[in-house]
């Protein structure tokens, strides 16, 4: 917060202004802006949205409908454990879906949600090569294999 004016100070704004000069003339600009906007701020806060749209010249609420639209983006900021629960092919023959419910009864959140407490974010995800220790999770990077259901809360607890 300036201590003047009580505005927001954004530290990374100048690096978002080089984003939308780099793109500004490109067809097509919303989305790679919208992608290293997240890659910068790690997601998408309101006032980035806004910067965004008075950059681009392009009303708010359609920058919103495109990051909406999308799965990649995010409106929220990451929790500070990513569980990525995989329902390949394997995972999902192997019981991924029971894996992923005591997953969801344990945080309380659904794919793409974040805890209140921003411990963590939950994401479903395709496969991560660990297909032969199927029914697999990773969190934050460590891939947790053979799971069943009742494995899952004493594996969360490790991760604060
Ligand atoms: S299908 Fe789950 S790791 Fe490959």
């Amino acid at each position: 917060m300036c201590e003047e004016c009580k505005e927001l100070v954004d530290p990374k704004e100048e690096q978002l202004d080089q984003i939308l000069a780099h793109h500004k003339r490109e067809k097509g600009a919303l989305i790679p802006v919208l992608q290293e906007a997240q890659g910068l701020y790690g997601y998408l806060p309101e006032h980035v949205i806004k910067h965004i749209s008075r950059g681009l010249g392009i009303p708010s609420a359609k920058v919103y409908g495109v990051v909406t639209f999308y799965a990649q983006f995010r409106l929220t900021p990451m929790g500070r454990n990513v569980i990525s629960v995989c329902l390949g092919t394997a995972c999902h023959v192997r019981g991924g879906a029971k894996v992923l419910e005591a997953i969801e009864k344990d945080t309380k959140i659904k794919d793409g949600q974040t805890t209140e407490d921003g411990r963590f974010t939950l994401e479903i995800v395709n496969c991560i090569g660990a297909c032969g220790l199927a029914p697999v999770m990773s969190i934050n990077g460590n891939v947790h294999g053979r799971l069943n259901a009742d494995q899952i809360p004493g594996i969360l607890a490790e991760y604060k």
